[in-house]
């Protein structure tokens, strides 16, 4: 991964396996957290996958459902 971008990022995760998503918007590495937050009041947001699963994380900053894509890069 290399930031952001207009699109969801599609991730394969595996059972057991936690992944800290950026919240603020900073990361260099979006969608995943890279300690940028520590100049913001903001948290990552830390998800722990109970099975293997594929996910659409948002890219474009602007779902309602962050860390998840709910379609708002549709409306850009
Ligand atoms: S870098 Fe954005 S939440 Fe950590």
């Amino acid at each position: 991964m290399s930031g952001w971008q207009k699109t969801p990022f599609m991730i394969e995760v595996k059972a057991g396996q936690s992944k800290a998503f950026c919240m603020c918007g900073l990361s260099k590495t979006g969608p995943f957290c890279d300690g940028s937050h520590k100049l913001t009041d903001k948290m990552p947001e830390v998800v722990k996958f109970e099975q293997d699963r594929k996910i659409f994380a948002c890219g474009c900053q602007q779902s309602g459902k962050r860390p998840y894509c709910d379609g708002s890069h549709n409306n850009l």
